[in-house]
Parts: C-alpha cells; structure tokens; sequence
C-alpha cells in the first residue's frame, strides 16, 4: 500500500512481437511496454512508434553497435527495439514532463536493458543534457510532428545534432492529420534535406504490426532527416 499520499499509477503492459514475415527465418523479438492509464501524450504507444519500431526490426543489422538516441520518446517502444537489437541508446523526453521520463525509465526496466541513459531534452534548447550526449549515428523521433507550433523546435534540436554529427540520420515517422501542415520551409531554414521513405519497403503496410492493431487505417509515414549538402531541401 501507498501511504506517501501520491497516486500509484495504473500500469498495463502491451507486448510487441517483431518477426520477418516475408522470408523464412525464425527471428522475432518481443518487446514489453508498460503503459499508463493517462490521456497525456506521452504515457502510451502512439501508432507512429509501431511503424518506426518495424523500420528498426527490419534495419536490425545496421543498428549493432551504433549510437541511438530518442526524441520525445514516452513509453519509448522505439528505442527499446533499438537497444535490442544491440544498439547503445539514450531516450528523452521534455524537461517539463518528468512522467514520461519516467515512462522510458519503466519501459527499460520491463525490457531488463540496464545501459540505456535516460535525460530530459526538451526540442528548442541547448540544455546542458543536450551538449553531453556522445557522438550518435541516428536520432529517432516517433510522432514528435504533432503540433505545428513545436515543429521548428524540433528542427531546430535535429539540426544542431545533425550539425554535431554529420554522418548521423534522423528517422521520423508522422502521422499526417492536416493536409496544410508542412515542415518543407523549416528544413530548407535549418539546412537539412528528407527522404519518404514508403512503407511497403519495410513491411510496416499493414493495418496491424508486431501482433498491434495500432496502425490501424491511420496514415502514417516515414522520412529519413539528413544534413542538406546539395540544393534540394526535399526529395519525394
Ligand atoms: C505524441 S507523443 C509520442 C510519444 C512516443 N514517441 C510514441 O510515438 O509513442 C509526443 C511525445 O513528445 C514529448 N514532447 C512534447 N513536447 C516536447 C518538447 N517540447 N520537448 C521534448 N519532448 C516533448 C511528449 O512528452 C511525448 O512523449
């Protein structure tokens, strides 16, 4: 019992099986994500981070060894894959939300991963946190494009790293809820170039995902975020 007078949350946890549908291997991975009774939108697994955790699964390889970190992670399905598949990874999320620092702490915990850092980096600031991170190979942002007014700060957090790193991609997957919306401008303000990347290429165009029925018919899509070396700000 609780006698601190502070709520005990009400945690359920969603298990994630990953497997490789289209070839004749036996690899699956399964991932256990403790998710909170709370409307806030950091306490559960949004349908851009089941389909970003299949680019993880199918990009498996490549991640071994690599140096990951998670923008505005919540419950952080996708960097919890990222750590499973032998990458060293650092999750985030804003400073002023210490329960969904929280979140990626109990996420780590349910998954047995030890290593992973945990830190507040809230999009728009050079906080301390952010000139310590060590040298990374990708930055991770699932459904961190919601909100048009935030937009350019977190351009502006990818940028610096991008800028930081210059080897380094930004993998983003977005839910696309306004036609209107469009960060074509602010990539082309902060240097930076993207990529779509199509679904059908990573097996993630399917209603339902790692035994989820989270993607459901919401429209989801991916982009690789590069530093901009050429004239082009976008190519679709
Ligand atoms: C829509 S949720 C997505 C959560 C998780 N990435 C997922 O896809 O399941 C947006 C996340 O961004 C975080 N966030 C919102 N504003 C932020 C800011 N200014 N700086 C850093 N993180 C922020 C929220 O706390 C939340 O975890």
């Amino acid at each position: 019992m609780d006698h601190s007078g502070a709520e005990t949350p009400s945690i359920v946890y969603k298990v994630f099986t990953f497997k490789d549908k289209k070839t004749n291997t036996q690899d699956s991975l399964s991932v256990s994500i403790p998710e909170v009774l709370d409307p806030h939108y950091g306490m559960y697994v949004w349908p851009c981070a089941v389909v970003l955790a299949q680019y993880l699964w199918k990009h498996r390889e490549e991640l071994r060894d690599k140096t990951v970190l998670e923008l505005g992670a919540g419950v952080s399905l996708p960097g919890v894959v990222a750590s499973r598949c032998g990458a060293k990874v650092f999750l985030s999320d804003g400073a002023e939300t210490p329960l969904c620092l929280e979140n990626c702490r109990r996420s780590c915990e349910a998954n047995g991963l030890r290593e992973v850092g945990v830190s507040s980096l809230t999009w728009g600031e050079v906080s301390p946190e952010l000139l310590l991170l060590p040298q990374l190979d990708v930055v991770l942002g699932s459904d961190v494009f919601y909100e048009p007014q935030d937009f350019e700060d977190v351009l502006l957090t990818v940028a610096f790293l991008l800028r930081r790193n210059p080897r380094a991609q930004f993998w983003t997957t977005y839910q696309e809820r306004s036609a209107d919306w469009s960060i074509e401008a602010l990539l082309h303000r902060w240097d930076l170039k993207c990529v779509d990347v199509g679904l059908d290429s990573f097996d993630a165009d399917e209603a339902e995902l790692a035994g989820s029925s989270l993607p459901g018919n919401h429209s989801v899509l991916m982009m690789v975020i590069t530093a901009r070396t050429e004239d082009t700000s976008c190519d679709t």
